[in-house]
């Protein structure tokens, strides 16, 4: 008879600790009113969930509210700010570190503490840069630590995920093209390729968010083990 935990699957990731970033971050223009993107969380949980049932110790640095998946220490953020404060902690404990979060690439430079009103007129709103997390996460990436990025494109997508692989300094990058159907962005279903510096990328056709979530963890894995 086959044991049962052959039937739940490999738990090698016990003993390491995962850390995801989930969601879409959201920047106040006034005191109700943000800058905001479509991005669900629903890949970054079910990464999570993956890792869960294959023995890490789990954090969720999350924007959305979905069901926490059981065991996982979810941090909750809104802003690109707070989601970097929340993940360079992280990443001084944690030996993988995944950004699945849609981080807004700009906010308001001057939120405005009150609600604009309509007879004000039509409100310019400035934006200024927010900082790039992940390339800070890759500048100090510790001996060991295993780095993963997301890349959401809609044309050019193998050339654009390649180049944030190299730039950011990561050791794999999970591309998705956003503009497809079925694919990214609220769906439960996903089509990415995964690139890393060293072997050659692996396309995932589409599949629910956790069946790709379990390839990115057997990637990594795999990753992991060429260096040890
Ligand atoms: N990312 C980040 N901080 C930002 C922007 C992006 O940490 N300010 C991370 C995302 O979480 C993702 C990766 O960088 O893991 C790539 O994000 P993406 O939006 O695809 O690309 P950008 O680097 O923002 O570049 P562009 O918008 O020009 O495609």
């Amino acid at each position: 008879m086959k044991k049962l935990q052959d039937e739940l699957g490999p738990r090698d990731l016990a003993g390491l600790r995962v850390v995801v970033s989930a969601g879409g971050t959201r920047e106040p223009i006034d005191a109700v009113r943000v800058v905001a993107n479509r991005s669900s969380g629903k890949q970054g949980y079910a990464i999570a969930e993956e890792a869960l049932a294959r023995g890490a110790e789990v954090t969720i640095v999350s924007t959305v509210s979905l069901p926490p998946p059981h065991g996982a220490e979810i941090v909750g953020v809104e802003t690109a700010a707070e989601m970097e404060r929340a993940m360079r902690f992280a990443a001084a404990s944690h030996d993988i570190v995944v950004m699945a979060a849609a981080v807004a690439d700009f906010r308001p430079v001057a939120p405005t503490d009150g609600k604009l009103k309509k007879h004000d007129g039509v409100p310019e709103i400035t934006l200024e840069p927010t900082p790039d997390i992940l390339a800070g996460l890759g500048r100090s990436k510790r001996e060991g630590q295993t780095l993963v990025g997301f890349a959401a494109e809609t044309s050019d997508l193998r050339a654009n995920a390649e180049a944030k692989l190299v730039a950011k300094q990561l050791d794999l990058i999970v591309a998705n093209d956003v503009g497809a159907e079925r694919v990214g962005f609220a769906h439960d279903t996903n089509a990415v390729t995964m690139l890393r510096p060293d072997a050659e990328p692996v396309e995932i056709d589409l599949a629910a968010k956790r069946d790709v979530a379990r390839a990115v963890i057997d990637t990594i894995i795999d990753l992991r083990r060429s260096r040890a």
